[in-house]
């Protein structure tokens, strides 16, 4: 029997889906498996999934639906002209043909490197740099590092000038740049256990919940914890999913989000150096986040007490990858949930403890590693937070060179400016499918008879009509925030019901629009983008972003229909995220930093929905 179309995919179920797309004889000798994943559509009960065939012959891609319910094709796209993801197969593939290439031999001798098991290679999207010997290719843009022993830290020491470019349907490398020359520094910067010795006064903490957790997960993912319920899914591309969020009071079931995930990111770099340039890394779309997924370890990645679904992916060659302990369900304790001491009655303050379910998961991107945390809070509040640790991006330093655009992080080794900005992606249906957006200003009154104290200031609510209009940035000195309400459900006070949307102070991308990377990702040159929902708008830089051909795919070109956003199902795309000018904190491995939205309920409930919390037990 076909699990429940919102159920987490398993790696027992690939097999099944590979099979039934050869059986349809899709799957030539040629043919690569690109994403397999639990399709967005819903149609009925039926499981539906999402396959990305890539044929090498052809050059095409093909997007395929595929029902699990009557093993059979429901729809059928092809694609030309676009490049697919890479898959982890071939890149690996083209580690090993980088070194054992005879120019890459040549051109690491010059630096001094003769034993090549010493040199690591990251395999970089290639992105879209307008280099003619890339048109027509497949592209891995590859880089090197050396370590001594495989547990040293690569980062430390880069082996900067050099780009090697391999052409991943032929696995063969096709051109080197050398565009210099730099010493590899010297330090190892390790920060493994073993080479730094732990620092001690640390007391032991321990979290126990003797009579277990407050939550239930049933049916594989469907997480019910006191008025919420939600079910999560590994999608291939996104990472960490939400699917139908909603909440329960005593009368029934209000949906809130129907869909919510990290639909994109993009993290330009502002050095001007070739080796660095080039780095523009879409990671959603370019990487695949969720086949970047950690088998969390309890203990380590989570504290108390955890349960945990495993996730799966896909090979090319359609061979499932398993992943124990994917994404780590639990509850945390967060402070006050609200707190009163009434002076005039000399009773004890009334005080109410504050949790939260939190379902999370962490990726590992070459040297980068992001967390997606979801939040869910007792009183009605949803936040999604990304967390970002692992190590920067380094390139060499020799005296003399500008330091313009990066900052030191060691002796010999700098790090570019970067930002990381992430486009998450609500698909909402608050209290019902139609719901309606407005932008809210904070505005202070101009001195005049209206404004006797020249102290007024209010909120302005503007409805937002049409996807342009939509289209915004954050504003930190009008305190801007977003509102989706339901104009066809009122709460006792006669008002729509409605969440806020509280933006993080967030800039939009840097780099200038004439450059490739805003080209690419014009998602991020706004952090507010608000659509008509349709199943096939799911990724703001396009569904193919390998190599960004043609520019401008996704949200700046869907929104040029100015499509109306009023009383009809919407879908919020949020950018949001930080710029890093490196720090020396930051290295050699960098402290957790913390990007996030968050959405509470406005008007969405009668009054604070966390009065009935119990007083807690420690309590008095
Ligand atoms: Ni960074």
């Amino acid at each position: 029997m076909a699990a429940h179309s919102e159920s987490i995919l398993t790696a027992s179920e690939i097999p099944e889906i590979v099979n039934t797309v050869k059986e349809l004889g899709l799957v030539h000798d040629d043919t690569s498996f690109r994403r397999v994943a639990v399709a967005h559509s819903v149609r009925g009960g039926d499981r539906l999934i999402e396959v990305w065939l890539y044929r090498t012959s052809t050059a095409q891609i093909e997007e395929l639906i595929i029902s699990m319910s009557t093993n059979t094709l429901v729809t059928r796209q092809l694609v030309d002209d676009q490049v697919p993801q890479y898959g982890f197969t071939e890149i690996a593939a083209s580690v090993a043909a980088v070194k054992a290439d005879p120019g890459v031999i040549a051109a690491v001798a010059k630096r001094g490197i003769t034993d090549m098991s010493t040199l690591q290679v990251d395999a970089w999207p290639t992105g879209n740099m307008g280099l003619a010997h890339e048109e027509g290719r497949r592209v891995a843009r590859c880089i090197l590092f050396q370590r001594d022993v495989v547990s040293d830290n690569g980062y430390a020491r880069p082996v900067d000038g050099l780009m090697v470019f391999v052409d991943l349907d032929k696995n063969e490398v096709y051109e080197i740049e050398d565009i210099g020359v730099w010493p590899i520094a010297e330090e190892k910067s390790n920060y493994d256990a073993a080479a730094v010795t732990p620092r001690t006064g640390l007391q032991t903490i321990n979290i126990t919940q003797p009579d277990g957790p407050s939550f239930t997960v049933t049916d594989g993912n469907h997480i019910r914890w006191q008025n919420w319920d939600v079910r999560a899914l590994l999608d291939h591309t996104e990472g960490l999913v939400l699917q139908s969020l909603g909440w329960t009071d005593e009368q029934a079931r209000r949906p809130i989000m129907r869909r919510a995930s990290l639909a994109e990111m993009v993290v330009p770099y502002g050095e001007t150096r070739e080796s660095q340039a080039f780095k523009n890394a879409l990671d959603v779309g370019e990487v695949g986040l969720g086949r970047c997924v950690n088998s969390l370890v309890l203990g380590c990645d989570c504290l108390g007490d955890i349960t945990y679904l495993d996730g799966a992916w896909a090979l090319e060659d359609g061979t499932p990858v398993h992943v124990d302990q994917a994404i780590c369900i639990h509850e945390e304790d967060f402070g006050i949930a609200w707190k009163h001491t009434d002076a005039h009655n000399g009773h004890a303050a009334e005080v109410r403890r504050s949790r939260r379910l939190v379902i999370s998961s962490i990726f590992t991107v070459g040297n980068y590693d992001y967390g997606i945390f979801w939040y869910l809070y007792l009183d009605g509040t949803i936040q999604m937070e990304i967390k970002l640790t692992g190590i920067v991006t380094t390139q060499s330093y020799q005296e003399g060179d500008d330091l313009t655009y990066s900052a030191l992080v060691a002796p010999e080794v700098a790090a570019p400016i970067h930002q990381h900005l992430f486009c998450a992606r609500f698909e909402m249906e608050v209290d019902g499918p139609n719901n309606t957006a407005l932008r809210v200003d904070i505005e202070a009154d101009p001195p005049g008879p209206s404004n006797p104290h020249n102290n007024a200031f209010r909120a302005v609510a503007t409805t937002l009509e049409t996807e342009q209009q939509a289209t915004d940035r954050v504003d930190a000195a009008k305190s801007r925030s977003w509102r989706v309400i339901n104009q066809n459900k009122l709460n006792r006070l006669g008002q729509p019901v409605g969440f806020k949307l509280i933006p993080a102070d967030t800039s939009t991308l840097f780099p200038a629009d004439a450059s490739r990377i805003a080209g690419r990702s014009g998602f991020a040159k706004q952090n507010m983008w608000i659509t008509p929902t349709n199943e096939a708008e799911r990724f703001p830089a396009g569904n193919h972003v390998s190599q960004s051909r043609p520019e401008g795919q996704g949200l700046p070109t869907w929104t040029e229909a100015n499509r109306s956003i009023v009383d009809t199902p919407l879908t919020v795309w949020h950018t949001f995220g930080l710029t890093h000018s490196a720090r020396p904190e930051d290295y050699p491995v960098m402290p957790t930093e913390y990007a996030r939205c968050t959405w509470i309920p406005f008007g969405f409930f009668d009054r604070n929905p966390a009065l009935d919390l119990p007083p807690s037990s420690h309590c008095g």
